[in-house]
Order: C-alpha cells, then structure tokens, then sequence
C-alpha cells in the first residue's frame, strides 16, 4: 500500500515508523507481517504510488508490476529510489491508525533518480535550493 507516514526514529538500533489506518485491508498483515519493504519511489513512479493507494481497477496491486523479494522475502519494488527491508520492532496506539515501528535490516539506494514527493495533494519531485551557509556554531 502507499503509505507517506514514513518517518525515521532512530539510529541505533535503527528504526523507522509507519502510520497505517485500521481500516485499511493491510492492517492486519502488516500488524502481524515477519517482515516489511519500504520501497521510495521515483519520480517517474506516479502510476506504482496510484495503484497501491487503491485508485486504480487493479484487484491484484502487483500484476503487471515488477518487483523482486529481497533478504527478508518482501517484496522490493523495480525503478524505485531506494528500498528498505524491517523487522517488526513495536506496534503503537494511534487513534483510527497504528504506528508500526520496523528494525530497518537493510537499506540500499538503487538509481540516482528524483524521488516522489506527495505535498498538497498532488505529486511532485525535489529541488536543490541554495541557501548561504548557516553560522559554523548552527552546524550539527
Ligand atoms: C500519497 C498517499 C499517501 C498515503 N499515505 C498513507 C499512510 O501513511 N497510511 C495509510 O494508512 N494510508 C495511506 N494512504 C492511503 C492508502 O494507500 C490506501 O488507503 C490503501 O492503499 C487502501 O488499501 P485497501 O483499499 O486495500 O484498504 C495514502 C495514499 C496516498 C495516495
């Protein structure tokens, strides 16, 4: 499913989070899923993020999509900008939605493309934007 919730929470041990409604068809299998993928998707990816919202006539999301299944079985999807394969770490409360946390056990980025970007309900990309350097003491 195509989910934006993403977010990093820590290095060591390093774990990120995933919001996911409880209403959704995959609450309940990625609640009690071994495992997980994150797959980035590029710029040029628009139609994998539809298809995986549920926008599209697809009853199998995956047909016609390419994808491998990487170390942990999950699938790992072809094009995207970077995948990520989890191990179920904590799950969390949060309202109509539960918080997934996942042990990220390998990370890779796959191509140098653009990644999608979903902001103001609509896809876009990133763009490099230069700004004077920051006072050396503002530096982490
Ligand atoms: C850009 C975008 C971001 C989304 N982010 C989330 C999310 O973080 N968590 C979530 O539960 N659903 C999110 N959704 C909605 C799910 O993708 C959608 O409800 C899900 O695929 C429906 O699957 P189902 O019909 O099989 O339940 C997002 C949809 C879009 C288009």
């Amino acid at each position: 499913m195509t989910v934006s919730s993403f977010t990093s929470v820590s290095l060591d041990p390093p774990l990120v989070l995933i919001s996911i409604a409880k209403s959704s068809n995959l609450h309940d299998v990625l609640k009690g899923a071994k495992a997980y993928a994150v797959n980035f998707l590029a710029d040029d990816q628009k139609s994998v993020s539809d298809r995986f919202a549920g926008r599209t006539n697809h009853a199998d999301r995956f047909e016609g999509v390419g994808f491998a299944l990487g170390s942990t079985g999950s699938p790992l999807i072809s094009g995207a900008r970077a995948v990520i394969e989890c191990r179920p770490w904590q799950v969390y409360e949060g309202g109509d939605h539960s918080i997934l946390i996942g042990e990220v056990v390998s990370a890779r980025a796959l191509n140098s493309k653009k990644p999608l970007v979903y902001y103001s309900q609509q896809y876009t990309t990133t763009e490099q934007v230069e700004y004077p350097a920051p006072p050396s003491d503002m530096v982490w």
